[in-house]
């Protein structure tokens, strides 16, 4: 059947050839690129409520587990890197090993994970923004930095009166910046993430060492505390704490190690790819792990875990302990941090476009076109800038989330399944890096990934599967007749 037709590797070669994308980023760009994506709001703010309600100082351990599962998925994804150095990143694996439906609806998923990503990166910056005003003594009114029903939520709270409107205003503004950088080139958004990441790791560095000073081990025992049933305003029942709670913390911190793949859309850009597009996935994906676990020992070292703050967790224990000036810091940090995680977000949405419409999968007029000085697919940012700051502004923050983490699990599965299938059908292709013991490395990543899904909340469930229904039918109605492939079966 034609939606299962593969696109042979020899044509992603061509393609590369062709491409008129500037190659200027080297190994180390490439790390720096994937640590960007990495280290956002899922350290600087759902650490807070992962430890609070879920996991307490067992938090370290959630991020072992999701970690794992983040590993073993880079470690698939790093063999497709240097097989097809491409910047349709897991889309263009599955294309070129299950089959175009299959692909397509990768594709599909890969919008949630970008595009999701980088809104609700967006929420989180405005969050970090409005706190930086604050300590300027600069206050945002709740209804221009909130979308509605988080402003109803934080009025309530307050005791004051709930605004008919609301709209997040700096979410909006700030969508609107990373995309005219990224319009500009990669090479410019390169170096301004470079910076921001040198930033970023100093911070994070910052608060593992200089925290290391103010933990007190009392605050670590129990270390994972009783479990505790609360039934929710909509009857569902969840567990805190216990293991089932360190688990799902696990699906709560997934979040802090999504962008690693990012790097792998960056192919059509890199000097080596072959070579450097692997490192890159496995050293950022590693070295943010590390950080992340001295992190949360450190965090849940220095304030017992039902007094950190869920908004703002790292900042706040600076507080608690006093060192004010510490606070300023990592917020002016976190502020430039998050930056530069909607900057790689956006950028590898742009390239996974451009992949799928180089494939004739979407329409190449919006999707394919470089800007003639800038060689950046314009039109298509504009539209993701589009999308992201309308989403950013009327959204609340733990949707777009959890609409991005399901995205993103899904297409880690499928990477770990795709890279066994290639293995098996084609076991004669060059691979510069061969992921270790694959079946069972590419089955654990199965495993662990799909299991992380079954965690999610049952009404990201329902917008997930409209969101694949509607992707099914994009795919009949425009992308199979449109398809390449479909064009050189009828032409042959
Ligand atoms: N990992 C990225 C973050 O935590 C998406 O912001």
């Amino acid at each position: 059947m034609s939606v299962w037709r593969i696109k042979p590797v020899s044509a992603f070669e061509a393609d590369m050839k062709k491409s008129d994308l500037k190659r200027v980023l080297t190994k180390w760009g490439l790390t720096s690129l994937g640590i960007g994506a990495i280290i956002g709001g899922g350290i600087f703010t759902l650490t807070g409520i992962a430890a609070h309600d879920y996991a307490g100082p067992a938090l370290a351990l959630s991020f072992v587990i999701a970690g794992i599962g983040c590993l073993f998925a880079s470690l698939c994804y790093a063999e497709f890197a240097s097989v097809l150095p491409v910047e349709g990143s897991a889309y263009a694996y599955a294309y070129g090993t299950v089959g175009e439906l299959f692909a397509w609806f990768i594709g599909w998923n890969l919008i949630l994970e970008y595009m999701m990503g980088a809104t609700t990166v967006a929420v989180a910056w405005s969050g970090y923004f409005v706190k930086l005003l604050h300590l300027f003594h600069i206050d945002f009114p709740i209804w221009l930095c909130n979308d509605l029903a988080s402003a109803k939520e934080k009025c309530l709270a307050a005791g004051i009166e709930a605004p008919g409107f609301a709209f997040n205003l700096p979410a909006f503004l700030i969508t609107w910046v990373v995309t005219a950088i990224l319009v500009k080139g990669i090479k410019e958004a390169a170096s301004t993430n470079n910076i921001i990441v040198i930033i970023k790791i100093a911070v994070v560095l910052f608060v593992i060492v200089v925290g290391a000073f103010y933990i007190n081990t009392d605050n670590w025992h129990p270390f994972i505390p009783d479990p505790v049933k609360v039934i929710g305003e909509d009857g569902a029942e969840t567990v805190k704490f216990g293991f089932g709670g360190v688990l799902t913390a696990a699906t709560i911190v997934f979040f802090a190690y999504i962008g690693f793949d990012a790097v792998s859309t960056q192919a059509g850009e890199a000097i080596n790819p072959k070579k450097d597009v692997p490192f890159a996935i496995i050293a950022s994906l590693v070295v943010c792990t590390i950080l992340y676990i001295l992190v949360s020992l450190v965090l849940t070292g220095m304030v017992k875990y039902d007094q950190l703050d869920k908004a703002a967790p790292v900042a706040s224990a600076f507080s608690g302990i006093g060192l004010n000036w510490a606070v300023f810091f990592i917020t002016i940090a976190a502020t430039a941090g998050l930056t530069s995680v909607m900057l790689v977000m956006m950028l590898g949405q742009t390239r996974i476009f451009l992949g799928m419409a180089k494939d004739g999968l979407l329409p190449r007029g919006m999707f394919g076109t470089l800007h003639p000085r800038f060689k950046t697919p314009y039109k298509s940012t504009l539209l993701i800038g589009a999308i992201v700051s309308v989403v950013a502004s009327v959204t609340p923050i733990d949707k777009i989330s959890e609409m991005c983490s399901m995205g993103t699990l899904l297409a880690f599965a499928m990477v770990c399944v795709a890279v066994m299938i290639l293995r098996k059908k084609k076991p004669e292709l060059d691979r510069p890096y061969r992921t270790p013991a694959v079946y069972l490395v590419g089955t654990l990543g199965v495993l662990f990934n799909l299991f992380l899904m079954t965690q999610v909340r049952a009404s990201t469930w329902k917008f997930f599967l409209i969101w694949g229904t509607l992707g099914v039918i994009v795919y009949f109605l425009y992308s199979k007749r449109n398809s390449n492939l479909e064009k050189q079966n009828l032409n042959p």
